[in-house]
């Protein structure tokens, strides 16, 4: 196996017979009953919330008949205040399979235990470990961030490649004898010093066969999911001025620029980015009166959270004023206005660089 190297193994057993963790309430005890239990407690949850969870739940739970036997409500009650309470359901679920179909006793094989509901990979791994000495490799959050510092891997972990790269290393380092020290020696080093932020590389027993510590990129490893590219949108919109002024149209108060005065936007143009045709900006113009002239100025672009915004202003002049009675959500501001007007950013800057190019008496 390319990644076998016993040296791995016995350089973390060494250290967490030294410096880990043993005295945790789960430790110490190979029932599988209370290992099972801590480790889905222990799931995407840290040790300091789990320990009064645990002690408190094994009082109203002693064993693991007495859980399979409960009403699913006194085992959410139970649960109440740790989080992802599918986990609780599932482990009704799994004393009662374990109880049906195992006679009570959990199996010692990897492959059976992650059939069980809420055991995935890794979780049947770590209680075949610890209740049965069983060799079996671990690999979550703690585990990716070890394994791409020490091996320099910087490819994103949450991709199917790399884990499952990651899978195959682990399970070639997971020594036949003392899987227990080295298991709880792989959580302790992610927990406690190979940290996400400022780790403790001083300390580490891997610190010479590692990667990322003789390159200096503890902090590049492992390399954080790749952003998606920011979409893209275009909105057309009517730059509409008349005898000084320029049309706003109050905005809908839910969604973008909610309640703000803007520009009005063509409808049907607003997600794609081709422009419309000069018979498209007349129809547009035309409740609010007849086009004199268009022009189509330079797009400015806007980035928000989620997207970037490119705006198209189509500036029209106009021969005539529409009456527009009842259209309230309209209004007409001069250029005097517009410095205080609660516009959108984009809008006021553009429309105030605008009067600064051309002067109010061009423009308006
Ligand atoms: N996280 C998951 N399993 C754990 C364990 N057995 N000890 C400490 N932290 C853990």
């Amino acid at each position: 196996m390319q990644y076998q190297d016993p040296s791995f193994a016995a350089a973390l057993v060494a250290w967490q017979k030294e410096h880990g963790r043993h005295d945790l309430p789960w430790q110490n005890t190979r029932d599988a009953y209370r290992v099972w239990l801590s480790e889905i407690m222990l799931q995407q949850t840290q040790v300091s919330a789990v320990l009064g969870y645990y002690a408190r739940f094994l009082q109203r739970f002693p064993t693991l008949a007495s859980l399979a036997a409960a009403p699913v409500e006194d085992v959410m009650a139970q649960w109440a205040g740790l989080g992802y309470y599918t986990r609780a359901r599932n482990l009704h679920k799994c004393a009662q399979r374990v109880v049906a179909e195992y006679g009570g006793e959990f199996p010692s094989d990897p492959a059976l235990l992650a059939e069980l509901p809420g055991i995935g990979r890794s979780t049947a791994a770590a209680i075949a470990a610890f209740s049965a000495g069983r060799r079996a490799a671990i690999m979550d959050g703690n585990v990716k961030r070890v394994f791409a510092r020490v091996f320099g891997i910087d490819t994103y972990p949450g991709e199917r490649k790399t884990e499952q790269a990651m899978w195959a290393r682990a399970e070639a380092l997971a020594p036949a004898e003392g899987i227990e020290a080295y298991t709880q020696g792989l959580m302790d080093m992610g927990a406690t010093l190979c940290t996400r932020s400022s780790p403790s590389c001083e300390r580490c027993p891997m610190q010479a066969r590692c990667v990322a510590f003789a390159t200096g990129r503890t902090a590049e490893l492992p390399v954080r999911k790749p952003k998606k590219a920011t979409p893209e949108k275009s909105a057309h919109m009517l730059l509409l001025v008349d005898r000084g002024q320029v049309l706003l149209e109050q905005r809908p108060a839910n969604g973008i620029w909610g309640g703000l005065l803007s520009l009005p936007e063509l409808a049907g143009h607003a997600m794609h980015a081709e422009a419309p045709g000069d018979a498209a900006v007349a129809a547009a113009v035309q409740p609010f009166g007849t086009m004199e002239s268009l022009e189509r100025l330079l797009p400015v672009v806007h980035i928000f959270t989620h997207y970037k915004l490119h705006i198209h202003p189509l500036m029209v002049t106009l021969a005539s004023r529409a009456a527009m009675a009842g259209e309230e959500r309209y209004v007409w501001l001069g250029a005097a206005a517009i410095p205080a007007a609660a516009l959108p950013a984009p809008v006021k800057k553009l429309l105030l660089d605008l009067l600064g190019e051309r002067g109010q008496a061009r423009m308006f």
